[in-house]
């Protein structure tokens, strides 16, 4: 399969057309392997002597982008028979594409094997969704405490890190938490000279994910899913692709379709999950009396189903909560505007803040222009009183997705409306969600994708 980035191509939009409020949706979905994993497992070939078998990898944009910042590095990367295969034994550049790594934040995650592997990386300031201000001090900050030389120049920066002065074991401890600092640091250190300690780290599964098939092949990286990680250098050896990686399930997108099923269906089965990994979600959707199951027995992948049941009561039975977004485990930053969408549609006065990222709630404009009844406090909090009819009061049926999960949480609401909408920027909702209109098409819900003019 060949890999195209859209954000190259033409423009789309989804036009929805509304359920009027009935909870018609129903069927099974199974969950696909976490993005935010198999992106990190993508740059981590970097460090491989072989070509190494990446299994569930989505078919989404962001991987695409990968792919193709990879192969410019030099890279082979291909789909074979559903699965992705990358050889980058013959890479020989260290050097990001601008382009390319200007449109995706986590292709900063490539610098961390780079350095680890050639000493020497250049990149620009790193792109992605426009959700804020997104600085990348704590990887700099983590690159000079291991000894890096760090220029930059033109919002381009170029990094050297003197591999045989990487003897004296060092400790690093981030100053926020940081998903993507984590990754990168600990893949710096996977081929150093010394013991690196990081502190105040990240604890998603995704890294636990990544970092376990890392030690699998030859990696020595201990603490995953703790605040301390201790990674001991193999001392410039590659590692070798013993076993073959295969991506988690995908935590929000699991926990995007369950606040849709609560919301529009009356019987929703969500496979291939971890429900262990979406507890705040499951917990709160819970409290405010969602009929949710959790399948007994886990399959041979050790995943699980979520059921959603007797759920045709409407929506305004449902009771309000606050919440506010935090690190793993607390609620996902990334299921803050679908679960903004469920408040305005059940009974009762809530508080939504967004602790994780600035600028997050750009998307509310959107639905208050369907009629949703939201105060913004603070650029970071708002207040929602529900339970309001989501339908556009004027001749403007237009919609944006300004981000993956602001573009979910658009679809959601235009599902749940009266009327037909128009959601622009499919490429955003693209980025995280592998086929979305087919698959929320076999539910029920009436989807296309259309041509923007
Ligand atoms: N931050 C800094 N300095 C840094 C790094 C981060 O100030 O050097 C700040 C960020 O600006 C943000 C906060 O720290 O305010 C957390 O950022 P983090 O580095 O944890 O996020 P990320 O690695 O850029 C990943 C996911 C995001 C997800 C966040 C938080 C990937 C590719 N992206 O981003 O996913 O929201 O962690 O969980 O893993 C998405 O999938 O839609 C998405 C945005």
């Amino acid at each position: 399969m060949e890999f195209k980035s859209s954000i190259f191509m033409k423009k789309e939009s989804f036009i929805v057309k509304g359920l009027a409020g009935k909870k018609t949706l129903r069927g099974i979905i199974s969950i696909r392997g976490a993005k935010n994993a198999a992106l990190k497992a993508m740059a981590a070939a970097l460090l491989f002597d072989s070509e190494v078998e990446l299994h569930n990898i989505p078919n989404t944009e962001d991987i695409y982008t990968m792919a193709s910042i990879l192969r410019n590095l030099g890279a082979k990367v291909e789909w074979r028979n559903g699965h992705l295969f990358i050889d980058c034994a013959s890479v020989t550049s260290s050097d990001l594409d601008t382009k390319l790594a200007g449109i995706m934040r986590a292709s900063v995650v490539a610098t961390g094997p780079l350095l680890s592997r050639f000493g020497k990386t250049t990149f620009p300031e790193p792109g992605g969704c426009v959700i804020g201000a997104r600085p990348i001090d704590q990887f700099i900050m983590g690159y000079k405490a291991m000894g890096a030389k760090v220029i930059e120049n033109d919002c381009v920066f170029n990094i050297e890190m003197d591999k045989k002065l990487s003897l004296t074991d060092v400790s690093i401890k981030f100053d926020k938490i940081t998903v993507g600092g984590t990754e990168t640091l600990m893949m710096a250190a996977v081929m150093g000279n010394r013991v690196v300690t990081l502190h105040n780290c990240a604890k998603e599964p995704e890294i636990v994910n990544v970092a376990t098939w890392l030690n699998q092949c030859g990696a020595n990286i201990s603490g995953v899913g703790t605040e301390t990680i201790t990674i001991v250098g193999t001392k410039g050896k590659l590692l070798s692709p013993k076993t073959i990686y295969t991506a988690i399930p995908d935590r929000i997108e699991a926990g995007s379709y369950l606040i849709l099923g609560a919301l529009c269906s009356s019987e929703l089965t969500i496979n291939e999950c971890r429900p262990d990994h979406m507890k705040s979600v499951i917990s709160l959707l819970k409290t405010s009396g969602v009929h949710i199951t959790i399948s007994k027995y886990a399959n041979s992948n050790g995943n699980r189903s979520i059921f959603i049941t007797d759920n045709g009561n409407p929506n305004s039975d449902f009771h309000s909560f606050n919440v506010q977004t935090s690190v793993y485990p607390g609620f996902p930053t990334d299921l803050q505007a679908q679960i903004v969408t469920y408040l305005t549609q059940v009974t009762g006065a809530s508080t939504v803040k967004e602790n994780i990222f600035e600028g997050r709630l750009k998307y509310v404009v959107d639905l208050t222009k369907l009629g949703a009844n939201i105060l913004i406090k603070n650029p970071n909090e708002i207040s929602i009183q529900g339970p309001t009819k989501l339908l556009a009061a004027t001749d403007d049926h237009e919609l944006n997705a300004h981000d993956i999960r602001a573009g979910f949480a658009m679809i959601m609401a235009a599902i749940i409306s009266t009327g037909t909408y128009v959601i622009n920027n499919t490429y955003f909702v693209d980025r995280g969600y592998e086929k979305i209109e087919e698959r929320l098409t076999l539910l029920g819900a009436k989807i296309d994708r259309v041509q923007s003019v």
